[in-house]
Protein backbone atom coordinates (compact mmCIF):
# COMPACT_ATOMS: atom_id res chain seq x y z
CA UNK A 1 0.00 0.00 0.00
CA UNK A 2 1.46 3.39 -0.79
CA UNK A 3 1.43 6.57 1.04
CA UNK A 4 -1.48 8.16 -0.64
CA UNK A 5 -3.87 4.89 -0.23
CA UNK A 6 -2.52 4.74 3.37
CA UNK A 7 -3.99 8.47 3.84
CA UNK A 8 -7.02 8.12 1.95
CA UNK A 9 -8.12 5.28 4.20
CA UNK A 10 -6.89 7.04 7.07
CA UNK A 11 -8.99 9.78 5.84
CA UNK A 12 -12.17 7.91 5.16
CA UNK A 13 -12.23 7.15 8.97
CA UNK A 14 -12.96 10.79 9.68
CA UNK A 15 -9.91 10.09 12.57
CA UNK A 16 -7.60 13.53 12.61
CA UNK A 17 -9.27 15.01 10.23
CA UNK A 18 -11.95 17.87 10.10
CA UNK A 19 -14.67 16.34 8.36
CA UNK A 20 -15.99 14.06 10.66
CA UNK A 21 -19.49 16.42 11.61
CA UNK A 22 -18.88 16.51 15.42
CA UNK A 23 -18.23 20.90 15.22
CA UNK A 24 -19.81 23.30 17.31
CA UNK A 25 -21.19 26.37 15.24
CA UNK A 26 -17.92 25.56 12.76
CA UNK A 27 -16.75 28.23 10.53
CA UNK A 28 -13.67 27.52 8.59
CA UNK A 29 -14.37 23.51 8.78
CA UNK A 30 -18.41 23.98 7.90
CA UNK A 31 -19.80 21.29 5.15
CA UNK A 32 -16.05 20.08 4.08
CA UNK A 33 -16.17 16.55 2.66
CA UNK A 34 -13.29 16.19 1.89
CA UNK A 35 -13.28 16.49 -1.99
CA UNK A 36 -14.86 19.85 -1.95
CA UNK A 37 -11.90 21.54 -2.00
CA UNK A 38 -12.47 23.57 -5.25
CA UNK A 39 -12.83 27.03 -6.06
CA UNK A 40 -16.38 26.31 -7.25
CA UNK A 41 -17.39 24.68 -4.39
CA UNK A 42 -16.01 26.98 -2.48
CA UNK A 43 -17.81 29.95 -3.70
CA UNK A 44 -20.86 27.61 -3.55
CA UNK A 45 -20.43 27.81 -0.12
CA UNK A 46 -20.11 31.62 -0.08
CA UNK A 47 -16.59 32.11 -1.05
CA UNK A 48 -14.94 35.26 -2.08
CA UNK A 49 -18.40 37.35 -1.52
CA UNK A 50 -16.33 39.03 1.69
CA UNK A 51 -13.88 39.88 -1.55
CA UNK A 52 -15.80 41.47 -2.99
CA UNK A 53 -17.82 43.19 -0.50
CA UNK A 54 -14.64 44.99 0.26
CA UNK A 55 -13.27 45.87 -3.10
CA UNK A 56 -16.97 47.24 -3.89
CA UNK A 57 -17.70 44.22 -6.50
CA UNK A 58 -20.71 42.41 -4.91
CA UNK A 59 -22.85 40.21 -7.45
CA UNK A 60 -25.47 43.21 -9.06
CA UNK A 61 -25.06 45.65 -6.10
CA UNK A 62 -23.57 48.99 -6.20
CA UNK A 63 -21.77 49.26 -2.74
CA UNK A 64 -18.80 51.53 -2.90
CA UNK A 65 -15.43 49.22 -1.96
CA UNK A 66 -14.77 49.46 1.75
CA UNK A 67 -11.74 51.69 2.84
CA UNK A 68 -8.55 50.02 4.23
CA UNK A 69 -9.51 51.11 7.63
CA UNK A 70 -12.69 50.29 7.62
CA UNK A 71 -11.47 46.69 6.95
CA UNK A 72 -9.01 46.67 9.57
CA UNK A 73 -11.45 48.43 12.22
CA UNK A 74 -13.89 45.17 11.42
CA UNK A 75 -10.79 42.98 12.25
CA UNK A 76 -10.13 44.86 15.67
CA UNK A 77 -13.95 44.63 16.73
CA UNK A 78 -13.71 41.08 16.10
CA UNK A 79 -11.18 40.41 18.70
CA UNK A 80 -9.47 38.01 16.45
CA UNK A 81 -6.47 37.07 17.83
CA UNK A 82 -3.68 35.32 16.31
CA UNK A 83 -3.96 31.27 16.09
CA UNK A 84 -0.50 30.73 15.79
CA UNK A 85 -0.22 30.58 19.52
CA UNK A 86 0.84 34.08 21.21
CA UNK A 87 -2.66 35.10 20.61
CA UNK A 88 -2.04 38.53 19.82
CA UNK A 89 -5.04 40.68 18.49
CA UNK A 90 -4.74 40.59 14.65
CA UNK A 91 -6.73 43.72 13.73
CA UNK A 92 -3.74 45.89 16.00
CA UNK A 93 -0.93 43.99 14.59
CA UNK A 94 -2.34 44.83 10.87
CA UNK A 95 -2.32 48.58 11.94
CA UNK A 96 1.16 48.49 12.45
CA UNK A 97 1.84 47.81 9.08
CA UNK A 98 3.11 51.44 7.63
CA UNK A 99 0.79 51.58 4.70
CA UNK A 100 2.73 54.62 3.09
CA UNK A 101 5.87 53.00 3.17
CA UNK A 102 6.84 53.56 -0.39
CA UNK A 103 8.52 50.11 -1.53
CA UNK A 104 7.57 46.81 -1.41
CA UNK A 105 5.38 45.48 1.43
CA UNK A 106 4.90 41.59 2.24
CA UNK A 107 2.67 39.44 3.77
CA UNK A 108 3.38 35.92 4.87
CA UNK A 109 1.20 33.17 6.28
CA UNK A 110 2.65 31.19 8.53
CA UNK A 111 1.17 27.53 7.77
CA UNK A 112 4.41 25.76 9.05
CA UNK A 113 2.12 23.92 11.93
CA UNK A 114 5.76 22.09 13.50
CA UNK A 115 4.03 22.15 17.04
CA UNK A 116 3.56 18.94 18.29
CA UNK A 117 0.05 17.90 18.97
CA UNK A 118 -0.89 20.61 16.08
CA UNK A 119 -2.20 19.83 12.80
CA UNK A 120 -5.12 21.97 11.96
CA UNK A 121 -3.91 24.19 9.26
CA UNK A 122 -2.68 21.20 7.29
CA UNK A 123 -6.39 20.60 7.36
CA UNK A 124 -7.25 23.73 6.03
CA UNK A 125 -5.05 23.75 3.49
CA UNK A 126 -6.06 20.75 2.31
CA UNK A 127 -10.01 20.74 2.51
CA UNK A 128 -10.78 24.49 2.63
CA UNK A 129 -7.58 25.94 0.70
CA UNK A 130 -9.73 28.92 -0.72
CA UNK A 131 -10.73 30.24 2.84
CA UNK A 132 -7.14 31.01 3.20
CA UNK A 133 -6.10 33.09 -0.17
CA UNK A 134 -9.64 34.71 0.51
CA UNK A 135 -8.29 35.76 4.03
CA UNK A 136 -4.41 36.72 2.57
CA UNK A 137 -5.98 38.76 -0.03
CA UNK A 138 -8.27 40.61 2.62
CA UNK A 139 -5.39 41.43 4.38
CA UNK A 140 -3.29 42.11 1.36
CA UNK A 141 -6.31 44.98 0.90
CA UNK A 142 -6.21 46.24 4.25
CA UNK A 143 -2.62 47.18 4.64
CA UNK A 144 -1.37 47.41 1.20
CA UNK A 145 0.19 45.12 0.26
CA UNK A 146 0.84 43.96 -3.41
CA UNK A 147 3.36 40.24 -2.55
CA UNK A 148 2.47 37.45 -0.43
CA UNK A 149 3.95 34.26 0.57
CA UNK A 150 2.49 31.14 1.92
CA UNK A 151 5.20 29.35 3.75
CA UNK A 152 4.19 25.41 4.11
CA UNK A 153 5.66 22.73 6.56
CA UNK A 154 8.03 21.05 4.29
CA UNK A 155 6.53 17.51 5.96
CA UNK A 156 3.36 18.07 4.36
CA UNK A 157 4.15 18.42 0.74
CA UNK A 158 0.87 17.09 -0.64
CA UNK A 159 -0.79 19.78 1.19
CA UNK A 160 1.75 21.94 -0.63
CA UNK A 161 0.74 20.95 -3.74
CA UNK A 162 -3.03 20.94 -3.24
CA UNK A 163 -2.34 24.98 -2.30
CA UNK A 164 -0.42 25.84 -5.51
CA UNK A 165 -3.43 23.79 -7.39
CA UNK A 166 -6.33 26.12 -5.35
CA UNK A 167 -3.88 29.49 -6.16
CA UNK A 168 -3.76 28.14 -9.91
CA UNK A 169 -7.64 28.02 -9.41
CA UNK A 170 -7.92 32.12 -8.00
CA UNK A 171 -5.26 33.26 -10.80
CA UNK A 172 -7.39 31.78 -13.68
CA UNK A 173 -10.44 33.15 -12.02
CA UNK A 174 -8.72 36.68 -11.65
CA UNK A 175 -9.37 36.57 -8.12
CA UNK A 176 -5.23 37.29 -7.77
CA UNK A 177 -2.81 39.07 -9.84
CA UNK A 178 -3.40 42.07 -11.91
CA UNK A 179 -6.54 44.53 -10.96
CA UNK A 180 -8.65 41.62 -8.78
CA UNK A 181 -12.11 40.98 -10.23
CA UNK A 182 -11.52 44.40 -12.47
CA UNK A 183 -10.48 46.70 -9.61
CA UNK A 184 -7.68 49.02 -9.19
CA UNK A 185 -6.22 46.00 -6.60
CA UNK A 186 -3.24 43.74 -7.14
CA UNK A 187 -2.17 40.91 -5.35
CA UNK A 188 0.56 38.36 -6.15
CA UNK A 189 0.65 35.21 -3.97
CA UNK A 190 3.34 32.49 -3.83
CA UNK A 191 3.70 29.06 -2.00
CA UNK A 192 7.05 27.86 -0.46
CA UNK A 193 7.81 25.11 1.57
CA UNK A 194 10.30 24.41 4.20
CA UNK A 195 12.06 21.55 5.01
CA UNK A 196 10.50 20.59 8.39
CA UNK A 197 12.77 22.39 10.84
CA UNK A 198 9.90 23.29 13.86
CA UNK A 199 11.80 26.47 14.36
CA UNK A 200 10.80 27.79 11.02
CA UNK A 201 7.73 28.27 12.52
CA UNK A 202 9.33 30.97 14.55
CA UNK A 203 8.01 34.02 12.63
CA UNK A 204 12.02 35.76 12.09
CA UNK A 205 13.41 32.25 11.25
CA UNK A 206 10.53 31.54 8.86
CA UNK A 207 11.66 34.82 7.09
CA UNK A 208 15.48 34.09 6.82
CA UNK A 209 14.38 30.58 5.09
CA UNK A 210 11.72 32.50 3.23
CA UNK A 211 15.14 33.99 1.87
CA UNK A 212 17.16 30.94 1.54
CA UNK A 213 18.98 31.45 4.43
CA UNK A 214 19.57 28.98 7.24
CA UNK A 215 16.40 29.10 9.70
CA UNK A 216 17.53 30.76 12.41
CA UNK A 217 15.78 33.42 14.36
CA UNK A 218 16.81 36.97 14.41
CA UNK A 219 16.81 39.69 16.96
CA UNK A 220 13.82 41.42 17.86
CA UNK A 221 13.21 44.45 17.91
CA UNK A 222 13.29 45.38 14.96
CA UNK A 223 10.25 43.88 14.47
CA UNK A 224 8.91 42.13 11.26
CA UNK A 225 6.49 45.46 10.85
CA UNK A 226 9.48 47.45 10.14
CA UNK A 227 12.04 44.94 9.43
CA UNK A 228 10.51 41.92 7.61
CA UNK A 229 11.20 39.43 4.39
CA UNK A 230 14.20 40.96 2.53
CA UNK A 231 14.10 44.15 5.16
CA UNK A 232 10.99 45.02 3.94
CA UNK A 233 7.88 46.43 6.38
CA UNK A 234 6.34 42.53 6.57
CA UNK A 235 2.77 41.16 8.52
CA UNK A 236 3.04 37.58 9.51
CA UNK A 237 -0.19 35.86 10.89
CA UNK A 238 -1.32 32.07 11.05
CA UNK A 239 -3.14 29.84 8.57
CA UNK A 240 -6.37 29.72 10.46
CA UNK A 241 -6.29 33.33 11.11
CA UNK A 242 -5.95 34.28 7.94
CA UNK A 243 -8.82 31.68 7.35
CA UNK A 244 -11.25 33.36 9.89
CA UNK A 245 -10.96 36.67 8.34
CA UNK A 246 -13.88 35.54 5.13
CA UNK A 247 -16.35 35.06 7.87
CA UNK A 248 -15.49 38.58 9.96
CA UNK A 249 -15.86 40.81 6.72
CA UNK A 250 -19.33 38.83 5.77
CA UNK A 251 -21.09 39.07 8.75
CA UNK A 252 -19.16 42.11 10.86
CA UNK A 253 -16.91 42.35 13.41
CA UNK A 254 -19.23 42.15 16.71
CA UNK A 255 -21.16 39.22 15.16
CA UNK A 256 -17.79 36.91 15.27
CA UNK A 257 -16.72 38.65 18.68
CA UNK A 258 -20.51 37.26 20.02
CA UNK A 259 -19.83 33.74 18.68
CA UNK A 260 -16.70 33.60 21.48
CA UNK A 261 -16.66 35.29 24.86
CA UNK A 262 -15.06 38.55 25.73
CA UNK A 263 -11.50 39.34 24.51
CA UNK A 264 -12.01 35.84 22.89
CA UNK A 265 -13.35 35.92 19.42
CA UNK A 266 -15.24 33.36 16.97
CA UNK A 267 -14.67 29.77 16.50
CA UNK A 268 -11.09 27.85 17.43
CA UNK A 269 -10.07 24.48 15.97
CA UNK A 270 -8.63 22.13 18.13
CA UNK A 271 -6.32 19.29 17.37
CA UNK A 272 -7.52 16.51 20.28
CA UNK A 273 -4.69 13.42 20.13
CA UNK A 274 -3.15 11.42 23.08
CA UNK A 275 -5.37 9.30 25.24
CA UNK A 276 -8.76 9.59 23.64
CA UNK A 277 -11.49 8.01 21.80
CA UNK A 278 -11.58 10.25 18.75
CA UNK A 279 -8.85 11.85 17.96
CA UNK A 280 -9.12 14.69 15.33
CA UNK A 281 -9.34 18.19 14.66
CA UNK A 282 -12.39 20.38 16.68
CA UNK A 283 -13.67 23.54 15.55
CA UNK A 284 -15.74 25.18 18.49
CA UNK A 285 -16.35 28.60 19.74
CA UNK A 286 -14.01 30.69 22.27
CA UNK A 287 -15.22 29.45 25.60
CA UNK A 288 -16.50 26.20 25.54
CA UNK A 289 -15.76 23.88 28.60
CA UNK A 290 -13.28 21.68 28.48
CA UNK A 291 -15.37 18.89 29.56
CA UNK A 292 -17.19 19.68 26.45
CA UNK A 293 -14.33 19.50 24.11
CA UNK A 294 -13.33 16.13 25.54
CA UNK A 295 -16.93 14.84 24.79
CA UNK A 296 -16.50 15.71 21.51
CA UNK A 297 -13.78 13.88 21.09
CA UNK A 298 -15.49 10.64 22.81
CA UNK A 299 -13.72 10.83 25.77
CA UNK A 300 -10.91 9.68 27.40
CA UNK A 301 -9.83 6.05 26.23
CA UNK A 302 -12.00 3.14 27.81
CA UNK A 303 -11.51 1.93 31.02
CA UNK A 304 -9.07 5.15 31.75
CA UNK A 305 -9.46 7.92 34.15
CA UNK A 306 -8.21 11.90 33.15
CA UNK A 307 -4.60 12.12 33.98
CA UNK A 308 -2.95 15.45 32.80
CA UNK A 309 -3.56 17.79 29.71
CA UNK A 310 -1.33 20.10 27.68
CA UNK A 311 -3.54 22.32 26.41
CA UNK A 312 -2.22 24.25 23.76
CA UNK A 313 0.53 22.29 22.32
CA UNK A 314 3.57 20.80 23.29
CA UNK A 315 5.13 24.35 25.18
CA UNK A 316 2.37 25.30 27.08
CA UNK A 317 2.63 23.99 30.59
CA UNK A 318 0.94 20.78 31.81
CA UNK A 319 -2.37 21.35 33.74
CA UNK A 320 -3.79 18.30 35.95
CA UNK A 321 -6.51 16.77 34.79
CA UNK A 322 -9.19 17.53 37.61
CA UNK A 323 -8.29 21.28 37.41
CA UNK A 324 -9.11 21.12 33.38
CA UNK A 325 -12.36 19.73 33.71
CA UNK A 326 -13.10 23.03 35.63
CA UNK A 327 -11.87 24.98 32.35
CA UNK A 328 -12.87 26.92 29.48
CA UNK A 329 -11.19 26.80 26.12
CA UNK A 330 -10.31 30.36 25.30
CA UNK A 331 -6.71 32.15 25.81
CA UNK A 332 -7.70 34.01 29.34
CA UNK A 333 -9.18 30.94 30.93
CA UNK A 334 -6.15 28.79 30.41
CA UNK A 335 -3.93 31.45 31.38
CA UNK A 336 -5.43 31.85 34.59
CA UNK A 337 -4.52 27.99 35.29
CA UNK A 338 -1.03 28.70 34.79
CA UNK A 339 -0.79 27.59 31.00
CA UNK A 340 -1.86 28.98 27.65
CA UNK A 341 -4.04 28.31 24.85
CA UNK A 342 -0.89 28.37 22.44
CA UNK A 343 -1.76 26.67 18.82
CA UNK A 344 -4.74 24.16 20.55
CA UNK A 345 -3.02 21.52 20.31
CA UNK A 346 -4.49 19.34 23.18
CA UNK A 347 -2.35 16.68 24.05
CA UNK A 348 -4.88 14.57 26.81
CA UNK A 349 -2.71 11.88 29.09
CA UNK A 350 -4.59 8.92 30.84
CA UNK A 351 -3.60 7.52 34.09
CA UNK A 352 -1.56 4.77 32.25
CA UNK A 353 1.39 8.10 31.57
CA UNK A 354 4.29 8.06 33.38
CA UNK A 355 5.07 11.65 33.47
CA UNK A 356 8.41 11.51 34.00
CA UNK A 357 8.56 9.58 30.74
CA UNK A 358 6.06 12.18 29.19
CA UNK A 359 8.57 14.88 29.73
CA UNK A 360 11.35 12.90 28.37
CA UNK A 361 10.11 12.48 24.83
CA UNK A 362 9.56 16.51 25.49
CA UNK A 363 12.62 17.48 26.20
CA UNK A 364 14.43 15.30 23.46
CA UNK A 365 12.18 17.61 21.06
CA UNK A 366 13.33 20.70 22.74
CA UNK A 367 17.08 19.84 22.35
CA UNK A 368 16.96 18.89 19.07
CA UNK A 369 15.51 21.34 17.48
CA UNK A 370 16.82 24.31 19.03
CA UNK A 371 18.91 26.51 16.53
CA UNK A 372 22.02 26.47 18.61
CA UNK A 373 21.97 30.30 18.21
CA UNK A 374 22.32 30.95 21.73
CA UNK A 375 23.88 29.09 24.86
CA UNK A 376 21.33 28.76 27.04
CA UNK A 377 18.79 27.34 24.85
CA UNK A 378 21.53 25.20 22.88
CA UNK A 379 23.08 23.62 26.02
CA UNK A 380 20.50 24.26 28.49
CA UNK A 381 17.77 22.33 26.44
CA UNK A 382 20.45 19.10 26.10
CA UNK A 383 21.48 19.50 29.71
CA UNK A 384 17.80 19.21 30.94
CA UNK A 385 16.87 16.49 28.40
CA UNK A 386 19.89 14.38 30.39
CA UNK A 387 19.02 15.31 33.34
CA UNK A 388 15.26 13.61 32.69
CA UNK A 389 16.53 10.56 31.12
CA UNK A 390 18.92 9.99 34.27
CA UNK A 391 15.99 10.00 36.15
CA UNK A 392 13.65 7.72 34.19
CA UNK A 393 16.05 5.27 33.82
CA UNK A 394 16.54 4.32 37.27
CA UNK A 395 19.98 6.82 37.88
CA UNK A 396 18.34 10.70 39.06
CA UNK A 397 20.35 12.23 41.89
CA UNK A 398 18.58 14.00 44.94
CA UNK A 399 19.63 17.28 43.82
CA UNK A 400 18.07 16.72 40.31
CA UNK A 401 14.27 18.43 40.54
CA UNK A 402 15.97 21.61 41.96
CA UNK A 403 19.04 21.27 38.94
CA UNK A 404 16.31 20.90 36.55
CA UNK A 405 14.03 24.29 37.86
CA UNK A 406 17.56 25.93 37.95
CA UNK A 407 18.45 25.15 34.74
CA UNK A 408 14.49 26.30 33.51
CA UNK A 409 15.13 29.75 35.08
CA UNK A 410 18.98 29.91 33.72
CA UNK A 411 17.11 29.27 29.84
CA UNK A 412 13.31 31.01 30.16
CA UNK A 413 13.85 35.24 29.53
CA UNK A 414 17.45 34.83 28.24
CA UNK A 415 17.16 33.79 24.65
CA UNK A 416 17.00 34.74 21.31
CA UNK A 417 13.45 33.38 20.82
CA UNK A 418 10.39 31.30 22.72
CA UNK A 419 11.38 28.17 21.69
CA UNK A 420 13.93 28.59 24.55
CA UNK A 421 11.14 29.32 27.32
CA UNK A 422 8.84 26.85 25.81
CA UNK A 423 11.26 24.23 26.21
CA UNK A 424 11.66 25.68 29.70
CA UNK A 425 8.16 25.97 30.48
CA UNK A 426 6.95 22.14 30.75
CA UNK A 427 9.61 21.12 32.72
CA UNK A 428 8.81 23.75 35.56
CA UNK A 429 4.90 22.05 35.12
CA UNK A 430 5.84 18.93 35.33
CA UNK A 431 7.73 18.86 38.62
CA UNK A 432 4.96 21.31 40.07
CA UNK A 433 2.40 19.33 39.40
CA UNK A 434 3.65 15.56 39.40
CA UNK A 435 6.62 16.31 41.62
CA UNK A 436 6.14 12.31 43.75
CA UNK A 437 6.68 10.96 40.52
CA UNK A 438 10.01 12.23 40.07
CA UNK A 439 10.38 11.72 43.89
CA UNK A 440 9.33 8.10 43.27
CA UNK A 441 12.08 7.27 40.61
CA UNK A 442 14.88 9.51 42.22
CA UNK A 443 14.27 7.58 45.58
CA UNK A 444 14.17 4.01 43.98
CA UNK A 445 17.36 5.04 42.64
CA UNK A 446 18.81 5.85 45.74
CA UNK A 447 17.84 2.81 47.49
CA UNK A 448 19.47 0.83 44.68
CA UNK A 449 22.64 2.59 45.02
CA UNK A 450 22.91 2.01 48.99
CA UNK A 451 22.22 -1.41 48.43
CA UNK A 452 24.89 -2.27 46.36
CA UNK A 453 27.05 0.12 48.51
C1 LIG B 1 9.65 28.09 18.37
C2 LIG B 1 8.43 28.70 17.79
C3 LIG B 1 7.69 28.00 16.84
C4 LIG B 1 6.55 28.58 16.27
N1 LIG B 1 5.84 27.84 15.36
C5 LIG B 1 4.74 28.40 14.79
C6 LIG B 1 4.02 27.70 13.78
O1 LIG B 1 4.34 26.56 13.44
N2 LIG B 1 2.93 28.30 13.23
C7 LIG B 1 2.55 29.58 13.59
O2 LIG B 1 1.60 30.11 13.05
N3 LIG B 1 3.21 30.26 14.54
C8 LIG B 1 4.30 29.71 15.12
N4 LIG B 1 4.99 30.43 16.05
C9 LIG B 1 4.53 31.81 16.36
C10 LIG B 1 5.04 32.80 15.29
O3 LIG B 1 6.33 33.25 15.66
C11 LIG B 1 4.11 34.01 15.14
O4 LIG B 1 3.87 34.54 16.39
C12 LIG B 1 2.79 33.69 14.46
O5 LIG B 1 2.97 33.09 13.22
C13 LIG B 1 2.00 34.97 14.28
O6 LIG B 1 0.73 34.69 13.72
P1 LIG B 1 -0.62 34.97 14.53
O7 LIG B 1 -0.52 36.36 15.09
O8 LIG B 1 -1.68 34.86 13.50
O9 LIG B 1 -0.69 33.94 15.59
C14 LIG B 1 6.14 29.87 16.66
C15 LIG B 1 6.87 30.57 17.62
C16 LIG B 1 8.00 29.99 18.18
C17 LIG B 1 8.76 30.76 19.20
S1 LIG C 1 16.26 30.24 21.83
FE1 LIG C 1 17.05 28.35 20.92
S2 LIG C 1 15.97 28.16 19.00
FE2 LIG C 1 15.70 30.30 19.66
S3 LIG C 1 17.39 31.42 18.72
FE3 LIG C 1 18.13 30.74 20.68
S4 LIG C 1 19.15 28.76 20.27
FE4 LIG C 1 17.85 29.24 18.52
Amino acid sequence: MNVDQILQQFEATGAQTCFHGRHIEPQIYKDLNGSNWRLKDYIARGGYAALRKILGKEEGGSAEPMTQDQVIATVKDSVLRGRGGAGFPSGLKWSFMPRQFPGQKYLVCNSDEGEPGTCKDRDIMMYNPHIVIEGMIIAAYAMGITVGYNYIHGEIFRVYERFEEALQEARDAGLLGQNILGSHFSFQLHAAHGFGAYICGEETALLESLEGKKGQPRFKPPFPASFGLYGKPTTINNTETFAAVPWIIRNGGQAYLEIGKPNNGGTKIFSISGDVELPGNYEIPMGTPFAKLLELAGGVRKGRTLKAVIPGGSSSPVVPGAQMMELTMDYDSIAKAGSMLGSGAVIVMDDSRNMVESLLRLSYFYSHESCGQCTPCREGTGWMWRVVDRIWHGQGRPEDLDLLNSLADNIQGRTICALGDAAAMPVRAMIKHFRPEFEALIEQAAQRGAAHA
